[in-house]
């Protein structure tokens, strides 16, 4: 990798045709998983797994981003290196993990990963810092060096919370081995003062049906609800995102699911991180991408050419529904990115496409309402990027209740079919887009239904269209627009309250 480090402006500047201008991306290298999600000491604080020497991944070390409303980031410079002899090896490093304060110091947690005996050796360790910008790793790391019983090697991504006096830490974990059969766990332990842990007993386990090693794991509590996420490795449904709602009994150590989804059914949308934001809100920020393990992910696009490799999601909101499902849609602070162009109500959509007028089509917004009795077509296409024959195509099949969304003809990297279930049955639709150079995001009834997936298309695809394949459609609100980057002409945003 031959360019140089790129300042946050610059990422955005610098002519990459594929950099996203509103999705966070590793000055240069290789990135995947956020890490250390926390707001402490009045800013938000994005750690990554990163990679600055190449853009493959490699022994991560922890890169390091600050905000002041979770949009407009600002680096600091790499947080962890992999440095000591738990963690100093090629296929080691500092791999992912959370942080929490305690009495105004932070406190991360991460899994070190070294190699003993021809064997990868997987311990989780702390590192303290007392403002947030200065790290020490803790001496009497690692904190828990043995894994619970039948583990052969997969045990990891720490994450902490507190619940009353206490602290516990989920980790996750897979009997056996995770690349070959093994059985998903996701192991709880608790602890008093954030040093010495106990371990309580596996508050989930795959038994064969959700996957052979449960990767970032996380547990929280929303509306009187615990919620339970990870990311499976081969989950029989391809479930990357899972979430589990229920019930915890920290007493029992024993997690009772009430509800399983899935947080997202795109491609890329992987590890997702949850934290507080200062409102109060539990929002989530995962890695868009995906690793080369899962059978549809051939490789990662072309944006090496560019120096850089690896998108974090924008940080989303999460919301339990009634039906104790789990909404995922971007927090609010988004909107100060939003540029309006263009809005209609009765919108008559046919056959002939219909090319919307954007100032740039390659970042922007397209928000739909559509109530289904006024679509004698059944379905609604629509296309981005589109040149011609290519385009990234969306079908919204407002009967069937599925919207398809085909990359196949959009680029020649990783072409994908996804298709996503929604409620149809209410016939009052909401359809929204989000684009980003290379990211395209779509959210069904506010997020209850979201599709993430990256493609690579030429700068020349730059057109947006919309048509019925036969007869027409009524569409009672559309609203266009564009989005900003994230660093011009913004200021931080103040959200007033709390918006649970
Ligand atoms: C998930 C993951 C984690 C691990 C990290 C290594 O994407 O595989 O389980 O800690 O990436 O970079």
């Amino acid at each position: 990798m031959k360019k140089d480090e790129l300042k946050m402006q610059d990422r955005y500047n610098s002519g990459e045709k594929w950099r996203p201008l509103y999705h966070f991306t590793a000055p240069r290298g290789w990135i995947n998983d956020p890490n250390g999600l926390i707001f402490y000491k009045g800013r938000y604080h994005l750690f990554y797994q990163y990679n600055p020497k190449s853009c493959d991944w490699g022994a991560p070390s922890w890169g390091h981003a600050v905000s002041d409303d979770m949009i407009h980031w600002e680096d600091l410079p790499v947080a962890l290196t992999p440095d000591k002899p738990y963690e100093a090896h090629p296929e080691g490093g500092c791999f992912s993990g959370c942080a929490v304060e305690k009495d105004g110091t932070l406190y991360i947690f991460y899994t070190a990963v070294a190699k003993s005996d021809g064997k990868i050796v997987q311990t989780q360790c702390l590192v303290t810092s007392a403002d947030g910008i200065h790290f020490e790793k803790h001496p009497a790391n690692p904190l828990i060096r043995e894994a619970p019983e039948g583990v052969k090697g997969d045990f990891r991504d720490p994450k902490v919370f507190a619940v009353g006096s206490k602290w516990y830490m989920v980790v996750g974990a897979s009997i056996g081995e995770a690349d070959h059969g093994g059985d998903g766990r996701i192991f709880l332990y608790e602890s008093e003062d954030l040093l010495s842990w106990t371990y309580r007993g596996a508050i989930l386990k795959s038994e064969g049906k959700m996957g052979t090693m449960f990767e970032c794991p996380d547990l929280f509590e929303i509306n009187g609800k615990w919620v339970l996420t990870c990311s499976p490795m081969n989950h029989p449904d391809y479930n990357k995102a899972l979430y589990c709602v229920g019930d915890m009994d920290f007493e029992k150590g024993e997690f009772h699911i009430e509800k399983t989804g899935n947080l997202d059914y795109g491609s890329d949308f992987y590890a997702p991180q949850s934290f507080v934001d200062k409102h109060g809100n539990r929002v989530i920020i995962a890695w868009q991408n995906g690793w080369l393990w899962m059978p549809w992910c051939e490789n990662w696009g072309p944006t090496g050419m560019e120096g850089w490799r690896g998108v974090l999601s924008v940080p989303k909101k999460l919301t339990l529904l009634q039906d104790l499902s789990l909404s995922v849609y971007p927090v609010e602070e988004m909107n100060v990115l939003l540029k309006p162009e263009q809005k209609e109500t009765d919108f008559l959509v046919d056959k002939t496409r219909h090319y919307f007028d954007l100032t740039d089509s390659r970042s922007c917004y397209l928000k739909f309402r559509i109530n289904g009795s006024r679509v004698a077509a059944r379905n609604l296409e629509i296309g981005l990027f589109g040149e011609e024959e290519r385009c990234v195509l969306i079908t919204l099949d407002l009967i069937g209740g599925i919207v398809v969304l085909d990359t196949r003809h959009s680029a020649s990297y990783n072409g994908r079919v996804i298709n996503c279930p929604f409620d149809s049955a209410s016939g009052q639709i909401e359809l929204e887009i989000f684009v980003d150079r290379s990211c395209v995001e779509l959210y069904l009834e506010h997020g209850k239904y979201c599709i993430t997936t990256n493609v690579y298309p030429d700068e020349k695809q730059n057109k947006i269209w919309i048509c019925t394949p036969y007869k027409t459609a009524v569409i009672d609100e559309l609203e266009i627009g564009t989005i900003n980057n994230m660093w011009e002409n913004s200021p931080a945003v103040e959200i007033s309250e709390k918006t649970i």
